[in-house]
């Protein structure tokens, strides 16, 4: 059965000529979250990349597949409106633009749809409550200024605004406060269990596998996938570093 799964078959992918993932397989159920662990430089953002269809990551060989349909060759924007999301290990700043503004257009992108101001608004409010982001956001230019833990709660707006099928998060544990990785797991955990969605978690930290569970955890070494298995893996690794493995 290929329905109701992000697959990630034989990926191979180079940057710049250089050879960065060798032969990934692994997939993504809905309703499942995988956690995504490796050394630095291991290729993990390089798996986001090319899942989300970044140009400058070239992939030479193997497919992806979206609920059983072929989306490697997708643009980005193509791969979003399928229900693909994914959230930047380092979120851009756009300056000139506001987080209404960035977030309307977004959605009604996504959506294929023309939301009036206010019902926007609405939703808007609600959501960045839930989040603990202040109303005055609204009005701030794209990540701009924002600290770090801010700029993982916009992320996080995102997420709950779009209601991706399935949604890749590097890092968004990462330059959060003890309270802050909380309160993003248990958002995450609470859109979880609204919503069907199948979620990659990149993360280097044992902290939010405290909230969250995981179905499966992969770890990645030179840009190859070195083992797979549940989440005492994730916990022998975080204990013992990856080379005692
Ligand atoms: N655009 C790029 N240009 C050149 N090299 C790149 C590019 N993107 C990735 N690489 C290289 O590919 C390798 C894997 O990088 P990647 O960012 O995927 O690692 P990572 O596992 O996410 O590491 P970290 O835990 O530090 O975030 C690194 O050696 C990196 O320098
Ligand atoms: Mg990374």
């Amino acid at each position: 059965m290929n329905e109701n799964k992000l697959q990630i078959k034989n990926i191979s992918c180079r940057v710049n000529d250089t050879q960065i993932l060798k032969n990934i397989s692994f997939e993504i159920e809905s309703g499942k979250v995988v956690v995504l662990m490796g050394p630095n430089g291991a290729g993990k953002s390089t798996i986001s990349n090319v899942l989300m269809g970044n140009p400058k990551y070239e992939v030479t060989s193997g497919t992806i597949m979206l609920n059983g349909e072929d989306i490697t060759d997708l643009p980005v924007n193509e791969k979003a409106k399928k229900g693909l999301f994914m959230s930047f290990q380092s979120p851009v700043e756009i300056s000139g633009i506001t987080m209404t503004n960035f977030l309307r257009t977004s959605y009604n992108s996504l959506k294929n749809t023309n939301i009036q101001l206010g019902e926007f608004m609405k939703l808007l409010k609600t959501n960045m409550a839930e989040l603990g982001l202040d109303s005055k956001f609204r009005s701030r230019f794209v990540n701009s200024g924002f600290s770090g833990g801010e700029k993982k709660r916009a992320e996080l707006l995102q997420l709950m605004l779009f209601e991706p099928k399935y949604v890749i998060l590097d890092e968004i544990d990462s330059g959060l406060d003890v309270d802050g990785i909380k309160l993003v797991s248990e958002m995450l955990n609470n859109i979880l269990k609204k919503r069907k969605m199948g979620v990659l978690i990149i993360t280097h930290y044992n902290k939010i596998l405290e909230y969250i569970k995981p179905d499966s955890v992969i770890v990645l070494k030179n840009g190859e996938i070195s083992q797979t298995g549940g989440i005492e893996l994730a916990h022998k690794i975080l204990e013992s570093g990856f080379n005692k493995q």
